[in-house]
């Protein structure tokens, strides 16, 4: 079966992770984002995936390769500029099969695809939305089902007073090419405001798939989420089989002296010093260094990374080859950039984010304590 991906998106919100590289290859765990994508979609039944680029889609190439590793024939489209959700695949119309599944390529789910195409087959549906269910439904689109599981209603980014039902599309649709039929070519569409509401009574349905796990993965608070459920199993990925039962792996080339508390990952050639407490729910990748009687809990540390002694980290994302110097304190949803110098003794926290290049000298920002604020 053939997939189509939708990666051409810049990732605003997730900046600074996606300042410098784009977000379907910011690395999630030991991989790119996208990659647990693809290794879903190949447990079912994919072998055909067409990558929609937009932004940087040279890097993401160059990461991705031809997907031949992941056992997939892989082919990249870049349109001239962004289209919006439906003009990309119309961009794409050329390389598209009879039948194909389109997904969003910023979500994490282990959802029953497989199940889903059943039913789009047992209906002669037009158009299958993925169905999930979620508390706040108001930045998604909200769908109402009649109960045959046609859609009545599709409402993309629904006002609040308007909320009767928990179900959202989660981005992932099995469609019939005819779909295109639908969609004028040339410019920006959206398939959300313009395809779903002409479809509506016209063959479009849903599949709710109630317990399946389900994370947009669009703003840092939720990649350190996606990071949290993937290393605690919570969602069915070959990273969290390889974690196993131990909920741990760290690699053999590591030098750890410290202490590790599971589930936590710790990379090639990554090294911790004496003293040093690292977990739970800590991702350190390849060449992290963490020094002497640091404490990190709840936070991802990206290649060659640099962190200090006795500093801490708790809820924090460290992109690659940034510098923590000794004693300071990053928490509460700060994100540090790639190859961000923090000095020696500064506090950043409550999500304050540093963009690729800074440097801050030692003892440049505090933070008084709670009780001496006004
Ligand atoms: N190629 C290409 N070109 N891709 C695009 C473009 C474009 O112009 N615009 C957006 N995309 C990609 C994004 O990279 C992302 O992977 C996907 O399309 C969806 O875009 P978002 O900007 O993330 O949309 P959203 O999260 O606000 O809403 C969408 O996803 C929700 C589920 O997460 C909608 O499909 C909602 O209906 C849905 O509930
Ligand atoms: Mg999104």
């Amino acid at each position: 079966m053939q997939a189509v991906i939708l990666v051409g998106g810049e990732g605003m919100r997730l900046r600074p992770l996606t300042s410098t590289v784009p977000k379907p290859v910011v690395p999630l765990v030991d991989r790119p984002f996208v990659v647990y994508l693809l290794e879903w979609l190949r447990r079912h039944g994919v072998d055909d995936v067409v990558m929609s680029c937009g932004f940087l889609a040279t890097s993401v190439r160059n990461v991705l390769g031809d997907g031949s590793q992941l056992g997939l024939r892989m082919r990249f489209v870049e349109e001239p500029e962004p289209r919006g959700t439906a003009g990309a695949l119309k961009f794409a119309e050329p390389f598209l099969d009879e039948r194909f599944v389109l997904v969003n390529g910023d979500v994490l789910t282990d959802l029953d695809l497989t199940a889903q195409v059943a039913h789009h087959e047992r209906t002669g549906a037009v158009g299958t939305l993925a169905l999930v269910s979620v508390e706040d439904p108001t930045p998604y689109g909200l769908v109402r089902l009649d109960e045959d599981h046609a859609v009545r209603e599709f409402v993309e980014k629904p006002p609040a007073d308007q909320i009767d039902t928990d179900l959202i599309s989660a981005g992932a649709y099995v469609l019939e090419r005819s779909v295109l039929d639908l969609v004028p070519p040339d410019r920006s569409v959206s398939i959300e405001r313009e395809v779903w509401p002409q479809l509506v009574g016209a063959g479009l349905y849903g599949t709710p798939h109630r317990d399946a796990y389900w994370l947009d993965v669009g703003t840092p608070e939720r990649y350190l989420q996606a990071t949290f459920d993937i290393v605690e199993r919570h969602v069915d990925t070959a990273v969290g089989e390889r974690l196993g039962e131990s909920f741990l792996a760290v690699d053999a080339s590591a030098d750890v002296r410290g202490r590790v508390v599971p589930p936590a990952v710790i990379g090639r050639v990554a090294r911790v010093d004496a003293g040093a407490h690292v977990g739970s729910l800590v991702v350190l990748a390849d060449g992290v260094t963490v020094g002497a009687r640091t404490n990190i809990e709840r936070s991802v540390v990206l290649q060659g990374a640099e962190i200090g002694a006795d500093c801490v980290l708790r809820d924090c994302v460290v992109a690659a080859g940034a510098r923590v110097g000794a004693g300071s304190h990053i928490t509460r949803g700060a994100v540090l950039g790639e190859g961000v110098t923090v000095g020696a003794d500064n506090t950043l926290t409550n999500g304050a984010r540093l963009f690729p290049g800074v440097e801050l000298p030692a003892g440049a920002l505090r933070f008084p304590p709670e009780r001496e604020l006004i």
